[in-house]
């Protein structure tokens, strides 16, 4: 076979441009919707350009846990791949095992310490050490609203629950589906952040951080469950299943009056060419404004006998300033470090850095229980399994609360 065949693109244009890099990374991430292909060409055009060859290992299914379980038997079959897209408490997991790489040279000529927000170093770092290169802020308490919809109920984007609900009646009145959503567990438990955020910051911290049990089956949380029932009144009846990036294009597509998802559903709007304040409405979960439940995409390098220097230089380069900004730009997400400008972000990009910068300035910004940044993942897919049997009828909201209580207990 010819050199050529044996080549990846990547690899022959690191040959040609003479770099120092000898071998790809191999990235397993679930950047599969469009737009989140769309980031991702952002950050493999950037890696190409320096020379950094990039093997594609994509793990379809939003939130990551279908990526998480691939990593797992691939690692168990002693063939980690060297990058992965990974969030929160499952970045400390795999640290705790000793197996990923220690980034803290470049980290530290970078000066990554001053520039990165303590939220995310605490996920960043382990035991001191760099071990996860940031490249996002996600967060999951955002209404992604068809402004034509909500032009038709004459009625202003919603501030509080009872307007919230006032809304999505108008425009089930007016002949549509109000809440565009995908039965899958992740989903309802994005949903889940929001409106227990909705109730309350100390709520959220005594429930989705600190696991109290009198609050996690108390009053409030039977009204929360409340809430995710009358929520789950204004979903179609074929959402069972239904993948989050479907649910973006009903709303895109006027099907659909709003769907609540984190800001990675702005990326397919930006996508399908539509413009905020335009096309459609980015606002915060009803009763969740100035208070923030974040997530953080971050890549970490598992140790691999070769390829270092390729590692190195993609985890440095998805640091870089002008990188993060045009990557998260396309991405619907903020940047991971505090020194980029928002001139290239649209209205919601800055708002997302605004409404960031300041919760963590007021107290108020909260790790997502539904994207792995409050509870390790044993807990939290133990939340998920109560939240989704709610969501489909199995509990009242009484069982619910009740259930939550067990069923965290039990993981811990
Ligand atoms: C989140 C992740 C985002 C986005 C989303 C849907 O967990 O942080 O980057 O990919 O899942 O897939």
């Amino acid at each position: 076979m010819k050199l050529k065949q044996l080549m990846t693109g990547a690899a022959m244009t690191a040959l040609i441009s003479g770099s120092a890099f000898a071998s790809d990374v191999e990235v397993l991430h679930w950047w599969t919707s469009g737009g989140e292909a769309a980031a991702l060409n952002v950050l493999k055009d950037d890696l190409g350009g320096q020379g950094i060859g990039w093997v594609d290992m994509p793990v379809a299914g939003g939130g990551g846990e279908a990526a998480m379980t691939t990593l797992r038997a691939r690692v168990t079959a002693g063939d980690a791949p060297t990058a992965v897209q990974m969030l929160g408490f499952d970045i400390i997991d795999w640290a705790s095992e000793g197996v990923l790489g220690n980034l803290n040279d470049v980290a530290t000529a970078e000066g990554w310490d001053a520039v990165v927000p303590g939220a995310l170093q605490a996920f960043s770092k382990h035991e001191g050490n760099w071990i996860a290169s940031p490249v996002n802020v996600h967060s999951t308490n955002w209404v992604w609203i068809n402004k034509a919809a909500l032009d038709a109920t004459g009625m202003a984007a919603p501030g509080s629950w009872d307007e919230l609900v006032a809304v999505l009646d108008a425009m089930k009145a007016n002949g549509i589906t109000p809440l565009a959503h995908g039965g899958q567990a992740w989903q309802d438990a994005t949903i889940f952040d929001a409106v227990v955020l909705g109730m309350g910051d100390a709520f959220y911290k005594s429930t989705m951080i600190d696991l109290d049990p009198a609050a996690l089956g108390g009053a409030d949380m039977v009204e929360a469950f409340n809430r995710m029932a009358k929520l789950r009144s204004y979903v179609d009846d074929n959402f069972s299943g239904r993948d989050w990036n479907l649910a973006s294009a009903m709303v895109i597509n006027g099907e659909a009056g709003m769907q609540m998802m984190g800001d990675w559903a702005k990326g397919e709007f930006l996508r399908a060419d539509q413009k905020p304040g335009t096309d459609f409405e980015c606002i915060r979960f009803p009763g969740t404004q100035g208070a923030v439940t974040f997530n953080s995409d971050q890549f970490v390098m598992f140790e691999v006998s070769e390829g270092r220097d390729a590692q190195l230089a993609m985890a440095k380069a998805v640091m870089d300033p002008a990188f993060q900004s045009a990557f998260n730009v396309v991405k619907g997400s903020v940047p991971a470090r505090t020194d980029v400008p928002n001139t290239d972000f649209d209205d919601c990009g800055r708002k997302g850095m605004a409404d960031l910068a300041d919760a963590g300035n007021n107290d108020r910004l909260f790790g997502s229980m539904a994207h792995g940044h409050s509870v390790p993942a044993s807990v939290k897919n133990a939340i998920y399994d109560v939240v989704t049997a709610h969501f489909n009828g199995e509990y009242d909201a009484e069982t619910a609360a009740a259930e939550l209580v067990n069923a965290v207990e039990s993981a811990m």
